[in-house]
């Protein structure tokens, strides 16, 4: 069975109550529930972790590369502009990356412009809300099918 972490960073445990009218109302359990159905139908499974712990994030990365993993979706939340070191544990493991984040930080303050994960991912996808997490999977999955030779 091909399996697909989907890590959440910081804060992402509070969807639902955090600044809705930017993250929407739905929790990060419904998000993720939606998307392992969505992923089922293509016989992928999904497992998700959250931490509010940089360290943590970077364990869990460590873990699924020795574990067979075929591809990773990252929100990292706040870490994305800040964290060098989560950007070197996904260039250290070399698992295709997609990054997602729910709202659109390119129209949001500047500090969010920048993402120091996106050059260590075969791309990014922001302002979708919880859409963005399943165009993910379909990323990952229409890699895989096509030989991983296009993206
Ligand atoms: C976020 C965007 C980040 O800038 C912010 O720090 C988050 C959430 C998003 O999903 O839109 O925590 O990653």
């Amino acid at each position: 069975m091909t399996k697909i972490i989907v890590l959440n960073g910081p804060n992402l445990n509070l969807l639902g109550t955090r600044e809705p009218g930017v993250y929407g109302a739905e929790t990060l359990d419904e998000i993720m529930q939606h998307l392992s159905q969505a992923a089922s139908r293509f016989s992928v499974t999904v497992e998700t972790f959250q931490s509010n712990h940089e360290g943590d994030l970077i364990d869990k990365i460590h873990q699924v590369a020795q574990e067979g993993f075929m591809g990773i979706i990252i929100n990292p939340a706040g870490l994305t502009h800040t964290s060098v070191a989560l950007r070197d544990a996904l260039a250290s493991v070399a698992l295709p990356t997609v990054e997602v984040h729910l709202s659109n930080i390119h129209a949001r303050e500047e500090f969010r412009h920048k993402s120091l994960i996106a050059p260590v991912s075969l791309g990014q996808i922001c302002g979708f809300g919880s859409i963005g997490y399943e165009l993910a999977l379909n990323v990952l999955i229409a890699r895989e099918n096509k030989g991983k030779s296009e993206t």
